[in-house]
């Protein structure tokens, strides 16, 4: 492959728009004031050494690349409460502006790292200038917890290139644990919280 930036212009573009009509989501909540299942949308294009990585280790070959590389486009968007990943699901099934292709639920059924989230993969329609081409999008849908677990996890495995020691791993298990039981504990005060958050709001509202 010698020209990188046009075969993942596509999925930029994918990003970009994905990001746009995501955080719309948000927008369209904040203004009904009720409580948004979305804190916060982000999203990248797989950096070229990243892929390059991925491919020796999955030994996908370079001209495979777009079928079997899932996650050459990313969005992640992250919830306040674990029931809120419900509500993201249920609104990424229920619109027509893309196809979804798997699902894979690691809240439910953690990793063995101690890794939780909900993946969703779409085919996404981007226009071109020579045609519609379907490219593969992947959503990863988590609370702020595990994106905080995630964020650390990944930190290390790139330190230690996938080779985390022991006593390590195990204190990553721990605050797994302790992130779990932080999504648990808040669940249970939601409805403070939310009444909370539309106080402020309502206020911040008065104020302009
Ligand atoms: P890869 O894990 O990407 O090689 O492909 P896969 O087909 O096994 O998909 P999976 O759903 O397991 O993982 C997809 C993505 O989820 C990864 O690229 C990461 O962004 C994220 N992910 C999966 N497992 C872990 C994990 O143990 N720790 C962290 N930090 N992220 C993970
Ligand atoms: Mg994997």
């Amino acid at each position: 492959m010698n020209n990188w930036d046009t075969m993942l212009s596509p999925y930029k573009q994918a990003v970009e728009e994905l990001k746009v009509k995501l955080r719309g989501i948000r927008e369209q909540y904040q203004k009904s004031s009720k409580h948004t299942p979305i804190e916060f949308v982000t999203g990248r294009v797989k950096p070229v050494s990243s892929i390059l990585d991925k491919a020796k280790r999955k030994n996908i070959p370079l001209d495979r690349l777009e079928e079997e590389m899932q996650d050459l486009a990313g969005l992640r968007i992250v919830t306040q409460f674990v029931e809120d990943i419900s509500t993201v699901v249920s609104l990424i099934r229920s619109r027509t502006d893309f196809v979804i292709v798997e699902e894979r639920d690691y809240v439910i059924e953690q990793k063995e790292s101690g890794y939780r989230s909900y993946h969703i993969v779409l085919r996404y329609p981007v226009e071109t200038i020579s045609g519609r081409r379907m490219i593969l999008v992947e959503l990863q849908i988590r609370t702020l917890a595990m994106n905080f677990w995630a964020t650390i996890e990944h930190s290390l495995n790139y330190k230690y290139r996938g080779e985390i020691p022991e006593d390590i791993k195990l204190r990553l298990k721990r605050a797994a644990e302790a992130a779990f039981q932080l999504d648990e504990e808040v669940s249970q005060i939601r409805g403070e919280v939310r009444e909370a958050q539309q106080i402020i709001t309502r206020k911040q509202e008065q104020q302009h």
